[in-house]
């Protein structure tokens, strides 16, 4: 693979993808293998916004291979008060091996992916949120082996997590619908470009503003936050704008009967899912936190392991 950041799904082939997946098996399975892959490096994780999953997550999987990993509040550091991204990118690469940033632009890691020297990963931005959903499939793949031919509803907002599930899903062969309100549709462009994925891969990308259209026949229904993170003053608007948009037993019975459900986290029960379908046995809301360790190990490994130190 030749890949210098980790950006988008939608910038790595099915066969990328699979290979990733293939690895974070194997590093599942056996971490011992892995316990020097990185050894001696470290990674910087800047974050502009909360996280509990990806922060814990890359740091363990960077000491479970062997390195360190730089916690990096965006208010502590220069960047918060206005250092130049490019400086940034540039003064961090003479230090670090890699890293990994979450941010309110998309910008921002395009920024510092163009001007740092060492690998970036997307820990999620306004527009997408790719390890997670990398990690998405991935449980997704382990539960019903392979994925051609299935399909996943997102019901809910057109934010990051609708972007990247809709860039991830041809890469497996997966059809994907999202069903949002008319006024919360996905980003045009993304939708575009995932259907020309789609078109390539032979799969489908459907926008909706229809639940039943959505969620009927679907082996997956995964569905978000009403309010992203920086969209907290809207956030009651947004459950005015929602309302029966709710992941409820109801809508879980319009999908397939062996469906699973699916939510990134953190989830508002009652909300967006009701506690009767996120508590259920056909949630699978822990392996996905889970596997955010293993896939992101493999993408760490992929794009860090054969540097110099
Ligand atoms: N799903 C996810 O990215 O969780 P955090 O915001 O806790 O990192
Ligand atoms: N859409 C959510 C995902 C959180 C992991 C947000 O951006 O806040």
């Amino acid at each position: 693979m030749t890949h210098k950041d980790f950006i988008e799904i939608h910038d790595y082939s099915a066969a990328e993808v699979m290979q990733i997946f293939e690895l974070a098996k194997r590093m599942k399975a056996h971490p011992d293998e892995f316990r020097e892959s990185l050894e001696g490096q470290t990674l910087a994780m800047i974050f502009e916004k909360s996280s509990t999953r990806t922060r814990v997550s890359f740091e363990v999987g960077m000491f479970q291979l062997g390195g360190h990993a730089l916690f990096l509040s965006a208010r502590d550091i220069q960047l918060g008060r206005g250092e130049p991204i490019v400086d940034t990118a540039r003064v961090l690469s003479r230090y670090v091996d890699g890293i990994m940033a979450r941010t309110f632009a998309h910008k921002t890691v395009t920024d510092l992916a163009e001007y740092a020297s060492v690998p970036v990963i997307n820990g999620l931005t306004d527009l997408s949120h790719p390890c997670q959903v990398m990690t998405d499939y991935f449980t997704a793949w382990e539960k019903f082996g392979n994925l051609k031919g299935r399909k996943i509803a997102y019901v809910g907002d057109g934010n990051n997590m609708a972007h990247s599930l809709m860039y991830g899903a041809p890469k497996v062969g997966m059809n994907i619908a999202v069903a949002t309100p008319p006024a919360y549709a996905p980003d045009p462009t993304v939708v575009g470009e995932a259907q020309a994925d789609a078109d390539s891969a032979g799969t489908k990308v459907v926008v909706t503003t229809s639940i039943e259209e959505a969620v009927k026949g679907a082996d997956i229904v995964e569905t978000d936050v009403w309010a992203s993170m920086g969209q907290e003053a809207e956030a009651e608007k947004r459950r005015r704008d929602f309302a029966g948009w709710i992941v409820d037993r109801k809508m879980m019975s319009m999908a397939n009967k062996d469906a699973i459900f699916m939510h990134c986290l953190p989830a508002h029960r009652g909300e967006e899912v009701a506690a009767e379908v996120i508590d259920s046995d056909r949630s699978v809301i822990y392996d996905e936190a889970e596997n955010r360790l293993h896939i992101q190990k493999a993408i760490m490994h992929t794009l860090m392991n054969d540097r110099k130190r």
